[in-house]
């Protein structure tokens, strides 16, 4: 913890996260998606919080591409500046699990250490990382914003994958094919890892 804070003292809420859960019956949880750009995070995760949403479930996508342009629109893509933009998700993410809600995050997060960083915030359980594996073909192959192309060119100095690592999950909670599979049986079976958990119910 930060010097400036030590002189804080944590006030406990009335209301706490066991009550939200219950209202809304379902648990509160992090589904943490990584992979390459054009993997299909972003569209695995909204996929995702549409069906929980349509069942009455309370929810909220956290989406790299729209959280750079404020909480963290200081930050660029150096490793220290995305080790940072995901410490201040995971901080996020950890009020949001205090809300009640089903947090779905769609960050590169590319390196492990850092991933493993935001995990240590949360009792186990609670962090359920999610690989969505698409090889960098098939991601620079689908390039759905020319970043791919332009990386190649120069243009944009430590893209990941190209000039920048990314180190796939060795043990996440599900692995899905990204690349191949239809979207509709990627969110299949992230809802069967819900129901399994007893997150949501069956
Ligand atoms: S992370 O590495 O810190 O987790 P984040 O998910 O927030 O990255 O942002 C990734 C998105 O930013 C990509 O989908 C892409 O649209 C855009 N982007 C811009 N520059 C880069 C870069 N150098 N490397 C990767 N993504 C980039």
């Amino acid at each position: 913890m930060s010097e400036k804070s030590s002189n804080v003292v944590w006030h406990k809420a009335l209301v706490t996260r066991e009550d939200r859960q219950r209202r809304n019956h379902h648990k509160s949880v992090v589904l943490w998606f990584t992979g390459l750009s054009a993997s299909g995070k972003s569209t695995l995760a909204h996929a995702v919080e549409k069906r929980l949403h349509d069942d009455g479930c309370n929810t909220f996508v956290l989406d790299g591409d729209n959280v750079r342009h404020g909480l963290c629109s200081d930050l660029g893509f150096s490793l220290e500046d995305r080790a940072e933009n995901l410490r201040r998700i995971g901080e996020v993410a950890k009020l949001m699990i205090e809300a009640g809600t089903i947090v779905l995050t769609a960050f590169i997060s590319p390196l492990r250490q850092d991933r493993e960083r935001v995990r240590s915030l949360f009792p186990h359980g609670d962090f359920l990382e999610i690989y969505c594996d698409a090889s960098i073909e098939v991601c620079e192959s689908r390039d759905p914003k020319g970043l791919y192309r332009r990386a190649r060119a120069g243009e944009i100095p430590d893209f990941t994958g190209i000039s920048s690592p990314y180190e796939a999950p060795i043990n996440p909670e599900l692995r899905c094919n990204t690349g191949e599979d239809p979207v509709e049986e990627n969110v299949e079976q992230v809802l069967e890892m819900l129901r399994k958990r007893g997150i949501i119910s069956g």
